[in-house]
Parts: structure tokens; C-alpha cells; sequence
């Protein structure tokens, strides 16, 4: 929360900042592309994360939080001239909700991030309600059971919650697992409440993330590329590769 502010702070500097450079200025482009590098830091966390390629998870995660804060504030400079009712400005605008959602969320639930981003029923933590069905129950884990057997046969089903190699591999059976370990956990109730929100927020955050990140890549491929469309008839003061749609 204190990083947050830290960078709202500096943001509204740099906003305050009268001579700010233009966005395509050499210098505040190179804040953007220097800004996009570091951005992609979480990309990177969550990729280690969910191929299981790290040992140490926190140090990626304190990783990305100050690779993300920094590369925030370059953004910034680049953009404080810049026209926010733009396309382009969608990229930044979902940049801002990203960070201060990401923020609430591990404020609000800030008892842990394997807690927040966990799939599994079993570290959850739930109470059964008094009317469960329990042969139906058995049924849903019996299915998980066969579906993991060619999944992942190591796995544990009381553990396991489908990681990027499995998606990779069998998509529609990750897909599959994932369903019935919902339904399971619906049952149990153990998504009751504040589960079933937290639910909703991580996939609002990842629906977000997937919108940034391929707002991001067109506009770079725009203004690469499509620097005469984006210059819209005026002259292009920034590097380039080509100049189609003038
Ligand atoms: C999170 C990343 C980024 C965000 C949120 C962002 C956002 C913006 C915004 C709001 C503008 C102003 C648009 C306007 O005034 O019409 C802009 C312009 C520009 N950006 Fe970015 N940008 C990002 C990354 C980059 C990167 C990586 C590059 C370098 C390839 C880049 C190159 C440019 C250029 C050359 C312009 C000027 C184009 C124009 O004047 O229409 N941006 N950007």
C-alpha cells in the first residue's frame, strides 16, 4: 500500500511537471519502452509461478511488485503529455486499474498471496454446511480422481490445481479438472462469501492483465509500424520503422 502511494505520488509529479515531453519525444519514448520492459515483469512471475520453474516465489513476487512500481513511473512520463482519451489511453487507463485493484485485493485479503491466488479447495479453508450430499460428493471427486490419473498420474487430487504445463499439454482436460473442482468446492461451500468475491477479483484481474497486455503490443505495433496513422497527417517525431496508414 505504501509502494502504491509512493507511485501515485510520483505520478502526479511528473503530471505537475510543467516542460513534460511529448510521448514521442526521444526521451519519453524511451521512458514508454524502458516502462513496457519492466511491465512485463509480472508476466514473467506468473509464468515462473505456474510452471513451477522457481523455488523461491516470494522473491519473484517482490520482483514484479518493484519492477511493476518503477516501470509505472517511467510510463508516466511518458504519457504526461500525451492525450488520455485516446486509444493508447485505454492501455494506460487499464494500467491504473490493474495496479489499484491488485492493491485493494492484497489489502483486503492480505493474509497471503498463496491464500489469495490459491485454487485449491484444501488451503481454502471451509466449514461443511449441514445439508451436503455426500454420495454426490463422492461422485465429483471419484471424477477429479480418474481425470487426474491422465492428467498428472504423480499428483495428489487433494492438492493438485492444474499449472501451465498442463494447460499446455491438455487444455481441455485442465479445463475439465478445474469445472469439477469448482463444483466441489461449491458444494462444500468452501467458496462461500469471500471466496466466491475473490474469486470474481482474480479473474477480473487476469481479464484486465490479458486486455493491457494486447492493447500494449498493438500500440507498439502502431507506432512502429503504423507511424502515419498515428501521426494522423502531422509529422513523426518519434523512431520508427515504417510509416503505412498516412
Ligand atoms: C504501458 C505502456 C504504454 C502506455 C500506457 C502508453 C500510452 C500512450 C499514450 C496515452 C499516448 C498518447 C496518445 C496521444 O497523445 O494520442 C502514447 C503515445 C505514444 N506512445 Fe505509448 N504507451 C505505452 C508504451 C509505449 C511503448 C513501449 C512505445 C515504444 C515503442 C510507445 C510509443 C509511443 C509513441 C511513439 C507515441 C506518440 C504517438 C502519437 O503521438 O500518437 N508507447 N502512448
Amino acid at each position: 500500500m505504501m509502494l502504491t502511494g509512493s507511485v501515485i505520488a510520483i505520478a502526479a509529479l511528473i503530471m505537475l511537471w510543467s516542460s513534460v515531453p511529448t510521448p514521442g519525444s526521444p526521451l519519453a519514448q524511451l521512458c514508454g519502452a524502458l516502462g513496457a520492459l519492466l511491465l512485463l515483469a509480472p508476466l514473467a512471475f506468473v509464468i515462473m509461478k505456474r510452471s513451477g520453474l522457481t523455488n523461491s516465489p516470494p522473491a519473484w513476487f517482490i520482483g514484479h511488485v518493484l519492477a511493476t512500481s518503477l516501470g509505472t513511473c517511467l510510463i508516466f512520463i511518458h504519457v504526461a503529455a500525451g492525450d488520455w482519451f485516446s486509444p493508447p489511453g485505454i492501455v494506460l487507463l487499464l494500467l491504473v486499474f490493474l495496479i489499484l485493484q491488485g492493491s485493494l485485493l492484497r489489502a483486503i485479503f492480505s493474509r497471503g498471496f498463496s491464500l489469495l491466488f490459491a485454487r485449491n479447495s484444501a488451503s481454502t479453508g471451509f466449514s461443511a454446511p449441514g445439508t451436503l450430499d455426500k454420495a454426490a460428493l463422492q461422485t465429483v471427486i471419484d471424477a477429479k480422481t480418474q481425470l487426474l490419473g491422465t492428467l498428472d498420474p504423480a499428483a495428489e487430487e487433494a492438492l493438485f490445481s492444474p499449472a501451465l504445463k498442463h494447460w499446455l499439454r491438455h487444455p481441455w482436460k485442465s479445463f475439465r479438472y478445474l469445472a469439477l473442482a469448482e463444483r466441489e468446492a461449491r458444494m462444500i461451500g468452501a467458496r462461500a462469501s469471500a471466496g466466491i468475491e475473490l474469486g470474481w477479483s482474480r479473474r477480473i484481474h487476469m481479464l484486465a492483465a490479458l486486455g493491457f497486455y494486447l492493447g500494449l503490443v498493438s500500440h507498439i505495433v502502431v507506432v512502429l509500424f503504423f507511424a502515419g496513422y498515428a501521426a494522423d497527417g502531422g509529422s513523426i517525431d518519434w523512431w520508427h520503422i515504417t510509416d503505412w496508414g498516412g
